[in-house]
């Protein structure tokens, strides 16, 4: 079995309700004689010693920065990241989710991160929460397959789903940072779209959807709109009717800046 079935029939184990590994035969641990494996201590020391110091002379942030910056398009920005090495999420997923819908689009939508049907497919947005924000979007004539002034672009704040869907950790963030803001300079959209608390939390440094969507702000230097996400619509549709004027606010601005 390969890393991958091994990983997807842990997953679903759990789903099922799984809580223990009970092996074909009992084991009695009791009877079980503890054997340390015979490492010369002295010899391995100072290897595993020099590999610690050298594991904690490593900045990951400054590493993905350095990467991120050496990337001069968006090609070179995928493959950048999928050769970064220092984030445990990438271990655990079967794609990097890099973007979807087109580079140039005068709008980029940025999510959390990669589901399991994202993780699957490879492309943001394409489980139930993305049918949903395909029909928000066609509602103001915006799509992610459009041509022009009606496109969209589309990525994560991580490109990498995290295991059982759990928020990112804050050094996860502060990885992933680097590569977003780069991803952001690269596909120039005019405006950006923050969709949830963790896209808010990496872009603007503050949480608080309820409070912050619909209000307009500023990040990287462009006109930021934050929106409750669709899987948050989905599980409380009462607030869809706040994601429709907000919608028809994105809407207007974009018609009032292309006068
Ligand atoms: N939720 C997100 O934030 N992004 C996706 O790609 C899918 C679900």
């Amino acid at each position: 079995m390969d890393w991958h079935a091994a990983r997807a029939a842990l997953e679903w184990q759990v789903e099922m309700g799984v809580t223990e590994a009970i092996s074909d035969a009992p084991i009695n641990r009791f009877e079980q004689v503890a054997t340390p494996a015979k490492v010369p201590v002295a010899a391995a020391r100072p290897v595993s010693d020099a590999l610690v110091a050298q594991q904690d002379a490593i900045d990951p942030v400054a590493v993905a920065e350095a990467a991120a910056r050496g990337a001069g398009d968006l090609a070179a920005l995928q493959d950048a990241m999928a050769a970064y090495p220092h984030c445990e999420l990438q271990k655990g997923a079967r794609n990097l989710v890099f973007c979807d819908g087109i580079a140039g689009a005068r709008v980029m939508i940025i999510g959390e991160a990669p589901g399991r049907e994202e993780d699957r497919v490879g492309k943001p947005f394409v489980g139930r929460a993305g049918k949903l924000l395909d029909r928000m979007l066609a509602a103001i004539d915006l799509g992610r397959d459009r041509d022009a002034d009606a496109a969209v672009y589309i990525t994560n704040v991580l490109p990498w789903r995290p295991p059982q869907n759990r928020d990112p950790k804050p050094d996860e963030m502060a990885m992933t940072l680097p590569f977003l803001k780069r991803h952001i300079a690269l596909a120039q959209p005019d405006l950006l779209v923050v969709m949830g608390n963790i896209s808010c939390q990496a872009l603007l440094g503050k949480r608080g959807i309820t409070r912050l969507r619909g209000q307009w702000t500023e990040a990287v230097g462009r006109p930021v709109l934050p929106m409750f996400h669709p899987a948050y619509l989905l599980r409380n549709p009462a607030a869809k009717r706040e994601a429709w004027a907000d919608l028809l606010d994105l809407q207007a601005r974009l018609h009032k800046k292309k006068a």
